[in-house]
């Protein structure tokens, strides 16, 4: 999918696996079958204080499924053109984020846990961090 061109049409929320069980349940994510690639890197944000925003950036290849392992959260998404919010808010939904997607993730419930699967290894030279370089990145 080229970066450029992608829209926020192209990010879905997903159903991941579930095995019920009266003790507890659980999500097992496998790449490749579960996720369209392979998982390049596992990470988690944690202990966001109330009223905090992350993200701010987008990626020129790197792609993400964003899930809330613990509390919720929003994810805005802007493809230049536009925009879109989508709250997270239990462990067995997945947000599919494809390059060339700028995200702000907001309003953070108390101890909420976002959990990232992402296709690449952690490469600053990836990302987009000015929003006119991403406007001008998107062609428009
Ligand atoms: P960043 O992705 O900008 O955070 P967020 O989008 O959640 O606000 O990452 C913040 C910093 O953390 C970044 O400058 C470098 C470091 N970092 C790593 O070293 N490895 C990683 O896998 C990630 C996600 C971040």
């Amino acid at each position: 999918m080229e970066a450029e061109k992608t829209s926020i049409e192209n990010c879905q929320v997903v159903d991941l696996p579930k095995i019920h069980n009266p003790a507890g349940n659980i999500t097992p994510i496998i790449g490749e079958v579960d996720l369209p690639f392979a998982i390049e890197r596992v990470y988690y944000l944690y202990d966001v204080p109330g009223g905090e925003t992350r993200g701010g950036h987008a990626h020129k290849h790197l792609q993400q499924y964003l899930v809330a392992a613990g509390g919720s959260f929003d994810v805005v998404l802007f493809d230049g053109k536009d925009k879109k919010t989508i709250s997270l808010n239990r462990p067995y939904f997945a947000l599919h984020i494809v390059p060339g997607i700028w995200r702000e993730l907001k309003n953070f419930s108390s101890g909420s846990i976002c959990l990232v699967l992402a296709s690449h290894k952690y490469e600053e030279s990836d990302y987009i961090r000015d929003i006119h370089e991403f406007r001008n990145f998107k062609k428009l």
